[in-house]
């Protein structure tokens, strides 16, 4: 029973953790900056799409491996069962909606209220596109992932509630805290927008990022959000388009903006012209990517960004102390791993990435937005032809080696080791 109680504990955390929004953090409220400093510089004879990493200062603790052996196959055929998915999930799901209507955030009403809206999910027709393999994985505890109505209206409730949950301090305004740390360290390291820019949110979700943006840039031209995921794109289009009505009892104020335009499509691929777009952001995408697919999303980004123009990159930092403690415990991870297919690859191919920036931008610049996250600005050569080599400006860690924001997430589980 108490072993019951205990699983029943963690697959609660695991809901809260990995439904989509991640790994929260409670923002600490001193944030310490270091100054910001140009590590190295990469030669221009390795620039193409893979940087002399033996030029790069690793100012980073060295990371978990990842597992692999008996015991760890064990564990994730263990997580695999139908105990843990027909049990623990559900109650899990249970609690993180007890959760959230604790804090006030209505999660029943507003489930209920979008799916009274007159919209595809009341047929639960299926999509028919054509997805790459990595996506048809099982996300977040969705059997069908990404790609069906009940994780596309869930996705805001869930982000609210996981918000409210490891942010007690701010309660039912803790997502728009976790999301503010990173706004903040993209605007502190140079991120911008140039008045009647176009900026591109690629993995969009139901355009809660391409909303935010919206605000954050009043003087873009154009936002266009891109999701894979026709579900969540209709979702978030819904969305814009009930905004103005009087009734809209949806879980977060939606102001609608006519700048705003979501669509389907790829963001290895996304049928942009070449050089059209300001900023590309990419805001808790890239953990959900095998390595090759995040090179490849950057060599798109690299190609429909306007000389000059800004990646944004908002993620967790398993170079951070506590996700690389949290990495260390079989358990944890595998918990997590179990509905993040693709973490232990993000993890590993985090320097991989970086160094592709470098090698191929004029400067990326890193810092820590929360205890755990990094928030990134990479911004593109203007002089394609130019000799001026990719700089790397990591700022996470201070002259003693610590992360320079406090981690002051809910350990709950982490004390069960
Ligand atoms: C965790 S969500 C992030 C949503 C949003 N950016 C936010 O901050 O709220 C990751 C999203 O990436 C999308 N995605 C995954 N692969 C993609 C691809 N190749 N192209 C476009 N979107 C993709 C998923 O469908 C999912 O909606």
């Amino acid at each position: 029973m108490r072993m019951m109680r205990e699983l029943s504990k963690v697959a609660i955390v695991l809901f809260a953790v990995t439904s989509f929004a991640d790994a929260f953090v409670i923002i600490s409220p001193q944030v310490q900056r270091a100054n910001i400093q140009p590590i190295t510089k990469i030669p221009k004879t390795v620039r193409l799409f893979a940087a002399n990493t033996d030029s790069i200062v690793r100012s980073t603790p060295t990371r978990a491996k990842p597992r692999t052996g008996l015991a760890q196959k064990l564990l994730d055929i263990a997580l695999s069962s139908p105990f843990w998915k027909l049990v623990l999930v559900p109650q899990a799901r249970k609690n993180i909606v007890q959760t959230a209507e604790a804090n006030g955030i209505q999660w029943k009403k507003s489930y209920e209220w979008l799916e009274s809206q007159k919209g595809p999910w009341q047929t639960e027709k299926k999509l028919n596109y054509d997805f790459p393999d990595y996506y048809r994985k099982e996300f977040h505890a969705y059997a069908d992932g990404n790609l069906c109505w009940n994780a596309a209206i869930e996705q805001e409730l869930a982000s609210r509630a996981v918000g409210a949950r490891n942010f007690p301090a701010h309660g039912a305004d803790g997502e728009d805290a976790f999301r503010s740390a990173f706004e903040s360290a993209i605007i502190q390291q140079g991120g911008t927008c140039p008045d009647g820019g176009i900026i591109v949110d690629l993995g969009c979700g139901t355009g809660t990022s391409t909303r935010r943006l919206a605000n954050l840039f009043p003087n873009a031209l154009k936002l266009v959000g891109m999701d894979l995921s026709p579900y969540f794109v209709q979702v978030g289009q819904s969305l814009l388009e009930l905004a103005p009505k009087k009734e809209i009892e949806w879980v977060s104020t939606i102001t609608p903006d006519d700048r705003i335009e979501l669509r389907i499509g790829d963001a290895t691929n996304t049928n942009l012209d070449d050089e059209s777009v300001d900023v590309v952001n990419l805001s808790l995408v890239i953990h959900e990517f095998p390595v090759e697919i995040t090179l490849e999303v950057c060599k798109e980004a690299l190609r429909v960004l306007k000389p000059g123009g800004q990646i944004f990159v908002s993620e967790m930092d398993f170079d951070s102390p506590a996700y690389a403690a949290q990495r260390e415990n079989a358990l944890l991870f595998s918990l997590l791993r179990s509905t993040e297919p693709y973490l232990d690859d993000y993890a590993e191919g985090c320097e991989e990435i970086r160094n592709f920036l470098v090698a191929n931008f004029d400067t990326v610049k890193i810092t820590a937005a929360t205890g755990r996250h990094y928030a990134m600005v990479a911004t593109k050569k203007v002089d394609p032809f130019s000799d001026v080599t990719g700089v790397l400006q990591d700022s996470r860690f201070n002259d003693e080696g610590d992360y320079i924001v406090n981690d002051t997430h809910l350990k709950v589980w982490e004390s069960k080791e």
